[in-house]
């Protein structure tokens, strides 16, 4: 662990420079191109969503961040299988996201649809300034949280959009699970799974399979 880095949880006034610390971390790579091909329209875009991500893990879940602001976490505790079915976020995503709003509905469906009914913490997003990544503060702020799930004996479960985050968190015992394979050239996305911590290992990744029908 970085030995400079300070983890606290985030509130409302730490919001313009964590939804910033957000829009541009998921700016490059292969799913936010797929979102979104023109970078402009992506920029756009991921301040209204991350915006609204923000606000909605200080309501329901549970923000992190570091002493200067640079870095943030947001995860949601989930005690029980959440529902799927969220009428009002179609419309929701059509607000934020208008003619790309499609794809973040696919996408947020399909996370939905292969989500672990196993009682677990969910991350929902993790993300460092650019320019202080690969100094130890993603890892500083995994660490912190895993070690409170740890003494909980509460697994983990996340998503992973790109093999440098896939190895990331196998560092940090999670496994990887069977892939999403989202349509339309999509990239393939990591399920991973932090078991909760037993005599001789961890739990095993619980058993997939889709939640809803259609998919
Ligand atoms: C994924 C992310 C949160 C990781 O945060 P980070 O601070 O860059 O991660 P760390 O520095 O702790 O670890 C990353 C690398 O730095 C190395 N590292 C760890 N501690 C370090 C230190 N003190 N000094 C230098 N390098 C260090 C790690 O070994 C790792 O190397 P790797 O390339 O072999 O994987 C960050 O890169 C990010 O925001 N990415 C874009 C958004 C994203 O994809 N989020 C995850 C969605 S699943």
């Amino acid at each position: 662990m970085h030995t400079s880095v300070t983890v606290r949880p985030a509130t409302r006034t730490d919001a313009d420079p964590l939804i910033a610390v957000l829009a541009e971390a998921f700016h490059p790579g292969p799913l936010a191109e797929w979102l979104i091909p023109h970078p402009d329209d992506r920029r756009t875009v991921y301040h209204r969503y991350f915006t609204d991500a923000f606000h909605h893990g200080l309501a329901h879940g549970q923000v992190y961040t570091t002493g200067d602001q640079t870095a943030v976490t947001i995860w949601y505790p989930r005690p029980t299988p959440t529902p799927t079915d969220n009428p009002r976020r179609v419309e929701e995503l059509e607000g934020i996201a208008g003619a790309y709003a499609p794809k973040f509905v696919l996408l947020e469906e399909m996370f939905d649809a292969f989500h672990p009914d196993q009682p677990h913490h969910y991350l929902a997003y993790a993300a460092v300034d650019p320019r202080r990544q690969n100094r130890g503060i993603g890892t500083a702020l995994l660490t912190d949280y895993h070690r409170r799930l740890d003494q909980l004996g509460m697994p983990a479960y996340l998503e992973a959009s790109n093999l440098h985050n896939r190895r990331l968190y196998l560092r940090h015992d999670y496994t990887a699970g069977p892939t999403i394979a989202l349509p339309t050239a999509g990239p393939p996305i990591w399920r991973m799974w932090r078991g909760a911590p037993t005599g001789s290992g961890r739990t095993l990744f619980p058993p997939t399979r889709p939640r809803r029908r259609s998919l």
